[in-house]
């Protein structure tokens, strides 16, 4: 379904068929004391929810927590979407109707016609990559155009970096059979933080359209990189082919110009819009077990991905923003290595990745997958200052006549209170299950959380009372009038 935007392209309609607000029905509060309470009226809810300052939407778990979906439905509270983390290795899926947008690196804001959507300071841009996001948008009618700003202080990943991710990995890879792999996602996002970090060997989009300057930057760069590169192919037994820096600054002076129209000074943008009262709502990409600080680590990404990397990756002084939502999907997945202590490696692990339909929408990858885990939720919506939950992915547990929730870790017969830094302790531990019963039936033609059958509005109490955190958001499926408010 699509609408007429002001620029006179097409783009989707927020509100497809089926999602009209109900008449009659009022706003449920956002205190953890009214789980049974229905919203059917989505837009009041979304208005009331979003009503403190600026907001944030950030997944709690390793990723895939349905966060483009709760994007979506909330942006038109706000004037502005702002990625400030990560790169090409997110995926968010959004679902408008019966269409369906994978998205990399373009906020999830760019398909609601008002929104200005701003790739922000923090996030890594593959120009290659995000040109081809864009041309795919416009083919299907997504206007994209001066709705859409890259900051010109974002690195650029370039195809070295991408080699890297692939050679350091094969590296680690012949250590202690694989059990060092990350399993990143071969976008190049750590080389490109850890050239950023480096400095001297760093490009940032700014760049792209200075022209000698470029060039001259490019040659010491790609110099540099021929050496170190040349070498570690050689110890992993891979051919190396020098990369040419004639060529590579052809093609990314072409990306600069293509470009132009995009990248400017989003700090500046952003600091008016705030001044002019303009609304922004953040956009965390990853999550936050991933966060190169907070998360499982070394298994995670390389930027921060809790709501900890907003004030850095978009220049955001604390305190500006007021909400920020919480993604917990209502299993656990994971992609690529790391521990994962509720992993099931059984027929009923496949069950869930079959049901939840649980391939990476990035690489394609099955991803892991098992029962909640709520001691990481909880310290993940600790240290993201999380105010309010959505819950997602409640119909793939339907079918499942028994369930468990991780409520503790034992590790060397001790109960261990707090998420522990160690990967290895992590790997080690046992969880402590809770037996929750069965939601007893379908729940994806339930329309408020009143409509769900008791064993899920229990379920989604003992996520609010073991978080401290209201669960304003249950999801039960990807369109829009599968969210229940309340
Ligand atoms: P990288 O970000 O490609 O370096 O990958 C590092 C780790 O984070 C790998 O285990 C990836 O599978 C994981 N990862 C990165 N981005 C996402 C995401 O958006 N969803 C799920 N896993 C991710």
């Amino acid at each position: 379904m699509m609408t007429k935007t002001s620029k006179g392209q097409t783009a989707p309609s927020t509100r497809p068929p089926g999602s009209a607000p109900a008449p009659g029905s009022s706003p449920g509060s956002n205190t953890a004391s009214n789980t049974a309470v229905g919203v059917a009226d989505g837009a009041s809810a979304a208005r009331k929810l979003t009503q403190q300052g600026h907001g944030a939407i950030i997944g709690l778990q390793w990723g895939d927590e349905g966060k483009g979906q709760i994007v979506d439905v909330l942006t038109e509270n706000y004037d502005l979407v702002v990625r400030y983390n990560g790169g090409a290795n997110a995926g968010h899926t959004v679902q408008i109707g019966d269409q369906k947008f994978a998205l990399h690196l373009v906020p999830s804001g760019i398909l609601n016609p008002k929104a200005v959507n701003v790739v922000a300071n923090g996030v890594v841009v593959d120009p290659a990559a995000i040109r081809q996001e864009m041309t795919g948008l416009r083919e299907r009618g997504v206007a994209v155009g001066a709705n859409l700003k890259i900051s010109d202080r974002a690195h650029v990943v370039l195809p070295y970096h991408k080699l890297q991710d692939k050679l350091m990995e094969k590296a680690l890879g012949a250590d202690r059979g694989g059990e060092q792999m990350i399993g990143t996602t071969g976008r190049g996002i750590g080389p490109c933080y850890a050239d950023k970090a480096q400095r001297g060997t760093a490009l940032r989009m700014g760049d792209l359209l200075t022209g000698e300057e470029l060039h001259k930057k490019l040659g010491h760069i790609v110099s540099v990189k021929n050496v170190m590169l040349g070498a570690l192919a050689q110890a992993v037994g891979e051919a190396f082919e020098p990369f040419d820096a004639a060529k590579l600054y052809a093609e990314f002076a072409e990306h600069g110009r293509t470009l132009r129209e995009h990248i400017c000074d989003t700090t500046e943008l952003l600091h008016s819009a705030m001044e002019g009262g303009r609304r922004i709502l953040f956009e965390g990409a990853n999550a936050c077990l991933l966060d190169v600080d907070h998360g499982t680590y070394p298994f995670v990404t390389s930027s921060n991905c809790s709501s900890l990397g907003i004030y850095a990756g978009a220049a955001m002084p604390g305190g500006k923003v007021g909400t920020i939502i919480g993604v917990v999907k209502v299993y656990t997945s994971r992609v690529g290595g790391g521990p994962m202590p509720t992993e099931l490696k059984d027929d009923l692990g496949e069950q869930i990745r079959k049901t939840g339909n649980e391939y990476g929408t990035t690489t394609g990858r099955p991803r892991r997958c098992g029962w909640l885990d709520l001691l990481a939720v909880r310290y993940a919506a600790k240290i993201s200052g999380i105010t309010a939950l959505a819950c997602t992915g409640l119909s793939v547990l339907a079918s499942l006549p028994k369930l468990k929730v991780c409520v503790g870790y034992r590790w060397q017969g001790q109960e261990l209170k707090a998420f522990p830094a160690d990967a290895n302790v992590l790997a080690q531990v046992e969880p402590v299950y809770q037996e929750m019963e069965g939601f007893g039936g379908p729940v994806d033609q339930c329309r408020s959380q009143a409509d769900l059958p008791a064993a899920a509005r229990r379920y989604l109490k003992l996520i609010e009372e073991y978080t401290g955190v209201p669960v304003v958001i249950g999801c039960v499926g990807r369109r829009r009038d599968q969210i229940l408010w309340r």
